[in-house]
């Protein structure tokens, strides 16, 4: 039996679908405070297969000792945790707790209960601003411009301690580029709570009608077109990754980026969007956004050579998926 925790959110849901489908035994630990429990019948939908459903924390100590006690738990994949890098900026305390603590206390439950096989979501955010691009896995964590970059960090040390200090534990620290996309079943997908922060689910909503135009921030990066450069992955090749870090665990700590390995730009964005679903999104140049570096991508080789995997899903996969879910969401609004 595996533990996904966060396993109702965006990234949590894809894997549990993966996982499922992959013929594991798969039980959910969430708070639901950014998700929402039709989640689970949705991915029994998608999958055929049940799902036990736990409301809850990873900060609740006696709940995990309780499901791992219950559900004979041999692995965890880890994606519970605060994601929203401006929100951090305001709110320190609360991306400390649920990401830090929250760690600490899933992984001393663990300790307790002799589950020593860890998958932990970690961000590319934590190679730092100074990193040169593509970003590899042998290079150093830098300084994280965000309290949510810093938490990911933090975890990662954590984890690496934890591993020198009992050789029984096997840990993949998987650091995510920029996930994009949903379920090609149109069931499971982000739903951003507000306006987006994000690009894809930006375009998305302008797409939809619901924002006027999209604002593109920043226009005179030393990049090919001017604006900011990243990786975007599709969810479900993110969530295929970790199906295949867990089935490739071993004792120690490994990092893999998970990322395509290609820099696409956010106006390439716009316009891949475009040409995918023929609907056009109102776009205007808008001032740089504080924070934001101008471009950078995984190197993918790592997790192709330990773990088997690679981003097979096109830029139009990504599009497409985004924008069938988008117009689901819309028409639940509708109807609901
Ligand atoms: C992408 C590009 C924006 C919105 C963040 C986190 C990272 C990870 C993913 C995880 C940038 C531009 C955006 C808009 C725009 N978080 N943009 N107009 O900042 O690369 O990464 O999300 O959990 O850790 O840092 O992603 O999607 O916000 O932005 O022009 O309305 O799109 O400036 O260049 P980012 P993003």
């Amino acid at each position: 039996m595996i533990l996904v925790t966060g396993g109702t959110g965006y990234i949590g849901s894809h894997v549990v679908v993966e996982l499922l489908q992959a013929g594991q035994d798969v039980v959910v630990l969430d708070n639901l405070s950014n998700s929402c429990p039709s989640v689970i019948h949705r991915i029994e939908k998608i999958t055929r297969r049940g799902v036990t459903f736990f409301e809850g924390d990873v900060c609740d100590r006696g709940l995990l000792t309780d499901i791992f006690g219950r559900h004979g738990v041999s692995a965890v994949i880890h994606c519970a945790g605060l994601k929203a890098v401006s929100e951090s900026v305001r709110k320190p305390l609360e991306y400390y707790e649920n990401n830090v603590y929250g760690t600490l206390s899933l992984c001393a439950a663990m300790q307790a209960a002799n589950v020593k096989k860890l998958v932990f979501s970690s961000s590319a955010t934590v190679y730092g601003e100074e990193a040169s691009t593509p970003y590899v896995e042998t290079m150093p964590r830098g300084v994280a411009t965000s309290p949510y970059g810093t938490s990911k960090g933090m975890v990662e040390k954590v984890l690496e301690d934890l591993s020198a200090s009992d050789a029984q534990w096997s840990i993949s620290i998987l650091r995510y580029f920029n996930p994009v996309g949903a379920h090609p079943s149109g069931l499971i997908g982000e739903a951003p709570q507000g306006i987006p922060n994000n690009l894809m689910p930006y375009i998305a909503q302008v797409a939809a009608g619901s924002l006027s135009e999209l604002s593109i921030y920043g226009s005179d990066y030393p990049t090919e077109d001017g604006t900011c450069v990243r990786d975007y992955l599709h969810v479900v090749d993110l969530a295929q990754g970790h199906s295949k870090a867990l089935t490739h665990l071993q004792h120690g700590v490994h990092h893999y980026n998970l990322g395509t390995g290609q820099g696409v730009s956010v106006l390439e964005m716009v316009e891949s969007f475009m040409a995918a679903t023929g609907v056009k999104v109102p776009y205007r140049f808008a001032p740089r956004r504080e924070g934001d570096l101008p471009a950078f991508w995984a190197s993918a080789n790592k997790a192709c050579q330990d773990l088997g995997w690679r981003a097979e899903m096109s830029l139009t996969d990504m599009m497409i998926d985004t924008w069938r879910w988008q117009q689901n969401a819309t028409q639940d609004t509708a109807t609901s």
